[in-house]
């Protein structure tokens, strides 16, 4: 097993502020890679996101705000910066793709492929859309009107440059499919069912080769070819290479070195399903052309809807994270995101789904279990934890289910968290233990054993609940920082620093 972890988000596009999306796929790789970071230390995972800032889209948009298109960009990334330290992500760096590091990086790495003749130039065939600027592949069109704004389209034929996807296409299948020598590929593009779409794709439709280049005159916002000084590179060519740009160089034999891209190390990239055919054939084929080894993991996440429907600027029903986390708080808003909807799933978002985890799992469960667990340490022991080993006290059977459940937990957080990022599945069994333990309590009686004066049996009772509430902090920590900041703070010592309720119920109106 791998003893180093590298994980990557998207890099995310600069025309408009972040949105929910965005922040789902950070707070996912955020929460991978704190729990990695717990159990291989700080020092051995690495986390990266950043912004992806070429392009035709993003010229668009500077254009529109007047702005030349590097001043525009400067203002949008500071957006999802203040974001990220907003919801606690704790990446180790932040690549702009209008850095030099990557820019020199992708011209080595154009440069590379050309003198292997993996890009060569070629006559580019298609339909363009003057008023929308936009360059319409054959495949997308069924008439000469713009899919977009409907007007008509103009033929154009181009010089470009062209990347022999279709030279790689039978060692990609090959390279899915071979898990009986290599059974860790099983991971490789996931969930499951992802892996099975990429295969069908690739089984069923010869790859064309993919033009790389776009014309200066027609962009000039990006960065430009190293064997052709008419050309800028594609934005996705670009894009994909971030991954690697951010953690190493290429030597002087072009062999790329990286302490985070290697063999010892388990690379996991998170990505949202609209964005997979990039990540599971584009950037597979970039990387195998470049000598460079593959990813242990692609995973393509699922989308938040709103009321069943696409979110979008048009509709006007996009969710604005820094709005949820002013109103809701932060680990309230993590926990929400990976807990209501298993990680390669679509999802509704509503404030109604929030609320019902909050008063439901976070107050009724949680909350309470801490609150009550306080107020009888405050009123049977004057605030100071009763010292109790509970691997040293015999219980009953249900407060022995609960010590199992207790050292069981940290192998079914890592079972549903390692491989399978099941982010769900890991706060589900997190939540039994809480619930488990909660049911204890009632079913204990302790103000029973208080004027029974049944004194050792308090001891373990309240020992155990300590131990508990202990164990789950460290559990959670990945998923909701400051929550477990919290319950060290009011447990953690051997004297209890009680503080207001942590979730405090949302009281609703009946209606
Ligand atoms: N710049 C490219 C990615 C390049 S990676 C080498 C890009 N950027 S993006 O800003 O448009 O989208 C980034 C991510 O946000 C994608 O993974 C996408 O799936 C995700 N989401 C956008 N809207 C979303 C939802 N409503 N729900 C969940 N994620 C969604 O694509």
């Amino acid at each position: 097993m791998a003893n180093k972890f590298y994980i990557t988000t998207p890099i995310y596009y600069v025309n408009a502020s972040p949105h929910i999306g965005h922040s789902y796929t950070n707070i996912a790789a955020d929460t991978l890679a704190r729990y990695k970071r717990s159990v291989l230390g700080k020092e051995n995972v690495w986390f990266l996101t950043g912004t992806d800032e070429h392009g035709q889209k993003i010229k668009k948009a500077a254009d529109e705000a007047g702005l030349a298109p590097l001043e525009f960009v400067d203002k949008v990334v500071t957006q999802f910066k203040d974001l990220w330290k907003k919801l606690e992500i704790s990446h180790d760096d932040f690549i702009r793709t209008t850095q030099d590091r990557h820019i020199k990086f992708v011209q080595q790495a154009l440069q590379i492929a050309y003198a292997k003749g993996d890009i060569y130039q070629g006559q580019y065939e298609g339909w363009y859309c003057t008023p929308c600027e936009t360059f319409w592949p054959l495949s997308q069109i069924t008439d000469n009107l713009c899919p977009d704004c409907h007007r008509a389209l103009e033929k154009i034929v181009e010089t470009n440059f062209f990347f022999k996807l279709s030279k790689y296409q039978d060692w990609l299948i090959k390279y899915i499919k071979d898990t009986q020598n290599n059974p860790e590929r099983m991971h490789y593009i996931q969930p499951a069912s992802r892996r099975n779409e990429v295969l069908g794709f690739l089984e069923n439709n010869k790859l064309e080769d993919l033009c790389i280049s776009r014309p200066v005159e027609r962009l000039s916002w990006g960065i430009g070819l190293p064997f052709s000084s008419k050309h800028v590179t594609y934005v996705w060519f670009d894009a994909l290479i971030n991954y690697i740009s951010a953690v190493g160089q290429f030597d002087a034999q072009n062999i790329y070195r990286s302490a985070w891209w290697d063999k010892d190390v388990k690379v996991v990239q998170l990505v949202g399903k609209d964005i997979l055919r990039h990540h599971a054939v584009y950037w597979p084929i970039m990387l195998e052309a470049l000598g460079i080894r593959q990813p242990d993991t692609i995973f393509a996440h699922g989308w938040w809807m709103f009321d069943k429907d696409k979110m979008s600027k048009s509709r006007g029903n996009v969710v604005n994270p820094v709005e949820m986390v002013d109103k809701f708080g932060i680990d309230v808003y993590r926990y929400f995101l990976l807990r209501d909807v298993p990680f390669g799933l679509d999802g509704n978002f509503s404030e109604e789904a929030i609320i019902k985890r909050f008063n439901g799992d976070l107050a009724n469960d949680l909350g309470n279990l801490i609150y009550r667990t306080l107020t009888m340490i405050e009123k049977y022991y004057f605030g100071e934890i009763p010292d109790l080993d509970i691997s040293k006290t015999s219980y009953d059977q249900s407060g022995q289910m609960i010590k199992n459940k207790l050292e069981d937990l940290p192998k079914e957080v890592n079972l549903a968290l390692d491989d399978k990022n099941d982010f769900s599945l890991a706060l589900e069994k997190i939540w039994e233990v809480i619930g488990l333990t909660n049911k204890y309590v009632e079913e204990t009686k302790p103000w029973n054993l208080v004027k029974e004066d049944k004194v050792e049996q308090l001891k373990a009772f309240i020992g155990l609940l300590v131990a508990a509430i202990r164990k789950i902090g460290i559990e959670i920590a990945p998923f909701m920082p400051k929550t477990a900041e919290s319950i060290i703070s009011q447990l953690g010592g051997s004297e209890i620093k009680k503080d207001a309720p942590l979730f405090p119920r949302i009281e609703t109106k009946k209606k």
